[in-house]
């Protein structure tokens, strides 16, 4: 049975379209493969800690100290980390702020991508990422029509970035939902998701 892990990090609880889309998402999911487990991590209910300098001494030190399990402030790391290796995919429900993610789903990635633990380096120095691949689903909700905009959906090649670059996940598919604050908006779930394969 694929187990689903779903991030979702919009403020606006059930009213958040970038986590009913990551829900569709699920729902397509849940066809193709029948049965599915699927985990809900709520990042404002429980919002992921900011960088401290504990913590970032902590994220550089070397994975192979004695007792690096047990050092305190990389529990929310370690958590993360061991999360997200029990999943077989990744829904990533995020609302536009700023042209950018959100804050909590922006802390959250600080605290997965680590030196020695998602990524290295190889001989030629190219980094190099250490998460098995697993599929990522992007689900983005913006209440411009961004991604025909002149001013560009940072997003998504952000997001790809990070999880090419620094985790070595390269299964990523990205969907939008688009113009929320447009008055009588409602979606087209159907529409959104053509292309979902089935
Ligand atoms: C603080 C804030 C900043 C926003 N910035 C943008 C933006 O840069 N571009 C945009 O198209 N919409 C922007 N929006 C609108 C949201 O993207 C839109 O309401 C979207 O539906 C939020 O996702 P959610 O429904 O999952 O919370 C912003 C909304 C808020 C509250």
């Amino acid at each position: 049975m694929k187990t689903i892990l779903h991030i979702t990090s919009s403020a606006r609880a059930d009213s958040s379209y970038s986590t009913n889309l990551g829900k569709e998402i699920i729902d397509r999911i849940r066809k193709k493969y029948g049965s599915i487990s699927v985990i809900t991590w709520d990042l404002v209910d429980t919002p992921p800690p900011l960088y401290t300098h504990e913590m970032v001494q902590g994220f550089y030190t070397p994975v192979d100290t004695p007792n690096y399990r047990s050092i305190k402030s990389l529990a929310y790391a370690n958590d993360l980390i061991e999360r997200i290796n029990a999943a077989d995919m990744l829904v990533i429900s995020t609302p536009m702020h700023n042209f950018g993610i959100s804050a909590h789903l922006k802390a959250w990635i600080d605290q997965l991508v680590r030196f020695g633990v998602t990524y290295t380096y190889d001989g030629t120095g190219n980094r190099v990422g250490l998460i098995a691949d697993k599929d990522v689903y992007l689900a983005i909700a913006s209440g411009g029509m961004q991604s025909s905009s002149p001013v560009q959906d940072y997003i998504a090649d952000y997001l790809a970035a990070v999880f090419r670059t620094y985790v070595g996940i390269t299964k990523i598919q990205t969907y939008r939902i688009e113009g929320t604050v447009f008055p009588n908006f409602s979606p087209d779930y159907n529409a959104i998701l053509a292309d979902f394969p089935h």
